[in-house]
């Protein structure tokens, strides 16, 4: 299943991570909903591939550790959104689906 390119609409702010918004809903450790707004990633889809944060050219994503996440134990969090140039290569080579990025949001 792929992120849901509406969940702004269909989900709530419920939390925030190093600058960004993280949309709920999350239950920690196994459900962490998505993270960023302009760049999303959902957490609970990742599965820590790795090829965003190799090929994004700006350096939007790092990892961060999700010991005990069912399906990775560490995730590519947008942690700098605000340097996205809306390449789409993420959105493009994310084997799963996991990455939205909408430039009318923000
Ligand atoms: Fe990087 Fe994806 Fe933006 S590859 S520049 S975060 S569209
Ligand atoms: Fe995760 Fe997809 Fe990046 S699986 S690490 S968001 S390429
Ligand atoms: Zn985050």
């Amino acid at each position: 299943m792929a992120i849901d390119p509406n969940f702004d609409q269909n989900r709530e702010v419920v939390d925030e991570h190093e600058g960004h918004d993280v949309w709920g809903p999350v239950e920690e450790p196994e459900k962490l909903g998505i993270h960023g707004t302009h760049v999303a990633v959902d957490f609970d889809i990742c599965d820590a591939d790795g090829v965003c944060i190799e090929d994004c050219p700006v350096d939007v994503f790092e990892w961060v550790e999700t010991p005990d996440h069912p399906t990775s134990e560490k995730k590519a969090d947008p942690a700098n959104e605000t340097q996205c140039i809306d390449c789409m290569l993420c959105v493009d080579v994310c084997p799963v689906d996991a990455i939205d990025v909408d430039s009318t949001r923000a």
